[in-house]
């Protein structure tokens, strides 16, 4: 194992988990997932800031939503359901705010 010396400002994981459509737990964040993680790596492209914003698909977050997608975002381990690609620009702006607030 070695460490890496970079580090994101912000990093946020977006949930792509994809069930059966009749699972007990719902079909997961699937194709929403999907279309959340585009619109955030879109924004990211948009502001060239790759090295300070990672986004990363991930399975299931524990908090199955009925629409979109679950995500965290980090610093700060924001959990947020029901997130929509149309709010992929203001998630990040709220987290790049904090970082510049935060010590
Ligand atoms: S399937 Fe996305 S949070 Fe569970």
């Amino acid at each position: 194992m070695r460490e890496v010396p970079l580090r994101p400002s912000v990093h946020v994981l977006v949930c792509t988990n994809l069930r059966a459509s009749d699972a007990a737990l719902g079909p997961g964040c699937g194709d929403s997932g999907e279309r959340v993680y585009d619109a955030f790596k879109r924004e990211v492209d948009r502001r060239g800031a790759h090295r300070a914003i990672w986004i990363a698909r991930t399975r299931c977050l524990g908090v199955c939503p009925k629409h979109g997608a679950t995500v965290i975002v980090h610093p700060g381990a924001d959990v947020l359901a029901e997130v929509e690609p149309a709010d992929a620009p203001s998630v990040l702006l709220a987290a790049l705010d904090r970082t510049t607030k935060d010590p």
